[in-house]
């Protein structure tokens, strides 16, 4: 007879790339039974080659969080589901002026409410075990206002407001749940994902300008100074083998000073540092552009 005990099994979300793609890696280290989901498998290439690497193995499966009946196929299949890492997310940039109301919709489906529906598919199952834990990758940007992605940040403020209550709603059925709150970090959201809404460079909207600067202070200063993106992975395992894991993780220096900032009641001055920087880069945009208008007139 085997007496082996039966490996943890882990379903994570969004593993094409990032947090997902490296949580999968460092899960299947830890010799957990790891499920990675993705909603393009034609990307599941970079996880395979990832593993192989390592030299470990995951079961690579597609899944598309904004699918409810996709949601709940892949709840059913892999019945039982110890941990759930719901980490999918996506990022579209622009003024809260400019930003269509399809791509408002798009974000909270994926970034709230896909996390959502996949979590109630899981936690039935989890009540069902009376075990379980629930990882919702939010950010930083779901503590602190995020100028030119507020319709992101108010996604990810659901998403913890979401996390915050359940917590308390699954606890009777030894459930736990925990968020994640990430500072900025070298994945392709901030890269080839980082979507700009279709309005951005509307030149009419008296938010062309800002949007331009904004743009330039994120490609300019933050981009470079993002943190790897690892330290999130290995934190996501560390929850997951902690006995007791916190109610919530800030990750990240930037995210662990802005936030100890706030709680020492200095959000108006946060506020008035990120005003100087998004003034001054759209004024140097301004003068760029200018010069360049100028230039092509002379020529
Ligand atoms: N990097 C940061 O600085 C940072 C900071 C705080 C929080 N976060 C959060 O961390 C999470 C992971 O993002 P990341 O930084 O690792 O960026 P990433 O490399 O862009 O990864 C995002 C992942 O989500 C997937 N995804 C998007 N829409 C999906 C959907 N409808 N169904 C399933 N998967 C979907 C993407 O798949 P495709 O490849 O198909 O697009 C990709 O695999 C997100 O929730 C993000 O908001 C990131």
């Amino acid at each position: 007879m085997d007496n082996k005990p039966k490996r943890k099994r882990v379903l994570i979300t969004g593993c094409s790339s990032g947090f997902g793609l490296l949580t999968a890696v460092e899960a299947a280290k830890a010799d957990y039974d790891c499920i990675a989901t993705m909603r393009n498998i034609a990307k599941a290439d970079y996880l395979r080659s990832a593993l192989e690497q390592a030299n470990v193995t995951a079961t690579i499966d597609r899944l598309d969080v904004t699918d409810t009946e996709a949601v709940r196929t892949i709840a059913a299949k892999y019945a039982h589901v110890d941990i759930l890492v719901n980490n999918a997310g996506i990022l579209i940039m622009g003024s809260a002026m400019n930003i269509t109301e399809d791509e408002m919709r798009k974000i909270f489906e994926t970034n709230y409410f896909g996390a959502v529906a996949l979590t109630r598919a899981v936690a039935e199952q989890m009540i069902e075990t009376g075990a379980g834990l629930i990882i919702n990758v939010a950010s930083l940007a779901g503590i602190i206002g995020h100028p030119f992605n507020s319709v992101y940040a108010a996604s990810k403020h659901a998403l913890i407001g979401f996390s915050r209550s359940i917590r308390l709603e699954l606890k009777p059925f030894n459930i736990n749940v925990v968020s994640v709150e990430p500072g900025y970090h070298k994945t392709e959201i901030i890269r080839a994902n980082a979507n700009l809404s279709d309005n951005f460079y509307d030149s009419q909207s008296p938010m062309f300008e800002y949007n331009r600067g904004f743009l330039k202070l994120m490609l300019d200063e933050i981009v470079p100074r993002a943190a790897d993106a690892v330290a999130v992975a290995k934190k996501i395992v560390e929850i997951i083998e902690v006995e007791k894991p916190k109610p919530h993780y800030i990750i990240g220096k930037d995210a662990r000073l802005l936030t100890i900032a706030r709680w020492l009641g200095l959000t108006s001055f946060i506020e008035k540092m990120m005003y100087k920087y998004l003034i001054k880069s759209t004024r140097r945009e301004n003068k760029r552009a200018q010069a360049k208008k100028e230039a092509r007139k002379k020529s």
